[in-house]
């Protein structure tokens, strides 16, 4: 049985995560950390998951962890796992590069992606064909993104890495090309919009403007389950490899 810690286990994303995890014969929640670690957690065998804010005291006893918690208690995380060896999936959003998880994949697997969702998985793959396959100095690119009013950082960490995989696959970096959205659009620029409230779990839309059509690509997210599910899965994956950064390529 594959003992499971959740970071952030009182949060959106955790939550499922323990529903999800306590009700794969595989996996036991082992317990979780928050901010404010107050909570408990029934768990699927009528025990109480403890809620702790120290992730010291639950490491050491678990086989993988999942973190969906903020980028300052994800950078806190990675020493502790690196300091017990133990493998991390993360999709925490909001920082600004890679290098901690780089670091710390030189000794523990680490598996990482903005988007745990097998659709935006797709548009990724999709992206090079659309970029390979149109002839985009003719097509004004633009990615709108809508969230709920609870989401701490903007752009999300989709579009972000949508918008980079745009600019990969025209030979640029995405902070030579991105628009400035207070002026004027200029040729081979790519737009990223924002766009937060009520309760929307996730819309991304990537759409080639031209002067005779339009090609839209859209992921709608109707339950964020789909995130969950495919975290509990990484994490049955990744406690099975070794050192590394690993992400949805490599598994799906
Ligand atoms: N990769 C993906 O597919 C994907 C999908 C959805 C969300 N996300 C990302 O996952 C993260 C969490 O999203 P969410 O909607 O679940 O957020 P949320 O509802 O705000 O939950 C955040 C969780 O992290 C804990 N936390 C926050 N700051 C902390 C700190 N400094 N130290 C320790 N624990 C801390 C919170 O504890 P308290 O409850 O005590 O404050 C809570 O348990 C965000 O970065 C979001 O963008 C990624």
């Amino acid at each position: 049985m594959l003992k499971l810690m959740i970071s952030g286990i009182t949060g959106r994303m955790g939550q499922l995560v323990a529903e999800l995890a306590e009700s794969d014969v595989g996996v036991t929640v082992i317990g979780g950390t928050s901010q404010h670690g107050v909570l408990g957690h029934l768990a699927r065998d009528g025990q109480v998951i403890k809620i702790n804010t120290e992730p010291e005291k639950l490491v050491p006893k678990s086989d993988v962890i999942i973190d969906f918690s903020a980028p300052s208690a994800l950078e806190r995380l990675l020493n502790i796992a690196v300091k017990y060896q133990k493998p991390l999936v993360t999709g925490t959003t909001g920082f600004a590069d890679l290098s901690m998880l780089k670091k710390a994949s030189k000794s523990i697997p680490v598996f990482y992606s903005a988007n745990f969702s097998l659709g935006i998985h797709l548009i990724n793959k999709l992206i090079p064909i659309i970029i390979k396959t149109m002839p985009i100095e003719e097509y004004d690119v633009e990615l709108v993104e809508t969230h709920h009013r609870g989401k701490k950082d903007a752009p999300s960490g989709t579009a972000l890495t949508i918008g980079q995989n745009v600019a990969k696959a025209l030979g640029k970096q995405l902070k030579d090309v991105l628009r400035n959205p207070y002026g004027s659009k200029k040729t081979g620029e790519i737009g990223i919009s924002s766009i937060r409230g009520g309760n929307v779990f996730g819309e991304h839309e990537l759409t080639l403007m031209g002067q005779e059509e339009t090609l839209a690509v859209k992921h709608t997210v109707m339950d964020r389950k789909i995130f969950a599910r495919t975290a509990v899965k990484a994490a049955k994956w990744l406690a099975q490899q070794p050192p590394g950064l690993y992400g949805m390529n490599d598994v799906f």
